[in-house]
């Protein structure tokens, strides 16, 4: 029997989740596609980080993170969002079974490699979440990718579903410190509340230290970043 880390409230779900449970385990293929899908995508991301840093000192890219979403993670989802628990299901409906993250020293940096890396014919845009334009309500900033990908195996080309994180080391810094603390359960509401205000606060400080920081590379990178840009689109 697995150690389920099933939460309190998807117990009474305990013979759908040993189904899945039990699916999953034979569904060894699937998986061996997402990972695929990751490094490809990966490699990709490492061939546009290697270009560009033929014109500037700084890659564009700091670090690239993959990680296969858990059967508990993917239970817990196609529950919450009502989902049929399944295999199919997760095929069709979830996006980030294959999460890649990639962290950008500047703002521009995301926009530069996320455009190039969407310019590439046999990728397929299925939505963008802009939350470095568009905040969520308690500061989150990151740009997000859903995208389908193909991989060939021999089986068979098949697309398949990821989801690309992007974001500035600033608010890579940020997102993981509030991701620890949102899942300190026994703080009382009142000190909940103030902390979810300083980190909004604080969220604030992190957007305005990336805007500096990219106008002070503006002023000394300025023509050599443009250059970049006048290659085949
Ligand atoms: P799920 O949250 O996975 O159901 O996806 P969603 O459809 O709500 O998409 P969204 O783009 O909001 O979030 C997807 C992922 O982005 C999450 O799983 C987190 O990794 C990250 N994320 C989104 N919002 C936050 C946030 O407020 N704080 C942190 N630290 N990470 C976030
Ligand atoms: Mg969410």
């Amino acid at each position: 029997m697995p150690n389920t880390g099933l939460k309190k409230e998807h117990m009474i779900d305990y013979a759908e989740y040993m189904d899945l449970y039990g699916q999953l385990e034979s569904a060894t293929e699937l998986f061996t596609y997402y990972r695929s899908a990751m490094q490809e995508l990966e490699t990709r991301l490492n061939m546009l980080n290697d270009y560009f840093s033929m014109y500037s000192e700084q890659n564009p890219i700091t670090a690239i993170h993959t990680r296969l979403k858990s059967i508990d993670s993917i239970f817990e989802k196609l529950k919450r969002r009502d989902f049929p628990v399944n295999v199919q299901s997760i095929i069709d409906n979830l996006y980030d079974v294959a999460g890649i993250r990639v962290i950008c020293p500047f703002i521009d940096d995301v926009y530069r490699v996320s455009d190039k890396l969407l310019k590439q014919d046999d990728i397929i845009l299925v939505e963008k979440k802009d939350y470095i334009m568009f905040p969520k309500p308690n500061g989150y900033r990151s740009l997000h990718l859903l995208i389908e990908v193909p991989v060939f195996l021999p089986p068979g080309k098949r697309m398949v579903k990821a989801e690309v994180q992007m974001r500035t080391i600033a608010m890579e810094f940020w997102a993981n410190l509030e991701h620890s603390m949102r899942y300190k359960k026994d703080t009382d509401p009142e000190t909940m509340k103030e902390i979810s205000e300083e980190l909004k606060n604080c969220a604030l400080t992190s957007n305005e230290l990336d805007r500096r920081m990219q106008e002070i590379r503006y002023r000394i990178e300025g023509e050599q970043l443009l250059k970049t840009e006048g290659d085949q689109e």
